[in-house]
């Protein structure tokens, strides 16, 4: 059974500079909701019991979303529909813990700063760059993680030019989808397949082993994907080609298109 989540939300939003010098990224609307409620609801559609958010001192106002504030839910007590939304982001508070990285050392570090919370085998990991739609991604990991008793990686097909933006996975050749090998942004040279790591994961806690002794990688900072490359040793890995349609919120562009789609359909 996978109960917990964890969120990283820590990261500065470079890419999307200066407007998330006021608003973190991952408040950003897509249509009526936040990019963050669209990943929380899709933890809490699957059963996830607790999300661990990994936030940093400048995005506090994070945790303004689920805080109970009586003046607002006096003024709209008789719009049905927003005051059950703000009801359920207080409810969904209940299950979230906050946790601190205050330095930006990288995705790795991030998920590292969880590991005392963490308490069973495999936990879900979602990165909030990423939404998935259509299809309930985490749903279809968590069907291979219950088949296989494995970690599992959401993957898509990306064009040659695009490899090196992700962590690009190889496979084994003898059992289909089991993963043999990751690297992150490689050069086309470099690239295992034009198979991508979109952002969730069910990770084996033994990912925390792996995390704890990995050195800076790509752009100095310490990948998740370099300790799953280690953990691949020792631990089945498979990918999932999920059926979802994928909106990269990444970057302003993505964010712009993912926007446009999010609101036709
Ligand atoms: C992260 C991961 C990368 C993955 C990508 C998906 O990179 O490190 O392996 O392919 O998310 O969005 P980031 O987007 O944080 O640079």
């Amino acid at each position: 059974m996978i109960t917990q989540a964890i969120i990283p939300l820590a990261g500065l939003g470079t890419r999307m500079l200066p407007l998330t010098k006021a608003v973190p990224k991952e408040l950003w609307p897509m249509g009526s909701k936040s990019i963050l409620e669209i990943i929380l609801d899709e933890c809490f559609d699957i059963g996830i019991k607790n999300i661990i958010l990994v936030i940093s001192s400048e995005k506090e106002t994070i945790k303004e979303l689920f805080k109970f504030k009586k003046k607002i839910n006096n003024k709209i007590k008789n719009k049905a529909d927003i005051f059950a939304r703000v009801k359920k982001l207080e409810k969904y508070g209940k299950k979230i813990k906050f946790v601190y990285q205050n330095k930006p050392k990288g995705l790795g570090d991030a998920v590292l700063t969880c590991k005392n919370l963490i308490n069973k085998s495999h936990f879900l990991l979602l990165l909030p760059d990423d939404i998935i739609v259509k299809k309930n991604c985490s749903k279809e990991l968590l069907h291979i993680h219950k088949k296989r008793k494995c970690s599992v990686i959401a993957l898509r097909n990306v064009k040659k030019k695009q490899v090196s933006r992700y962590g690009i996975v190889g496979f084994e050749k003898k059992i289909r989808m089991k993963i043999s090998k990751m690297v992150e942004k490689p050069s086309i040279k470099k690239s295992l397949s034009n198979s991508a790591i979109i952002g969730r994961y069910i990770l084996s806690k033994k990912i925390f082993k792996f995390l704890s002794s990995q050195n800076k990688g790509s752009l100095g900072e310490v990948q998740i994907t370099d300790a799953i490359n280690a953990m691949i040793k020792v631990e089945k890995v498979f990918g999932c080609k999920f059926k979802g349609k994928y909106l990269d919120c990444g970057t302003i562009d993505g964010y712009i298109k993912s926007f446009k789609y999010y609101n036709s359909i």
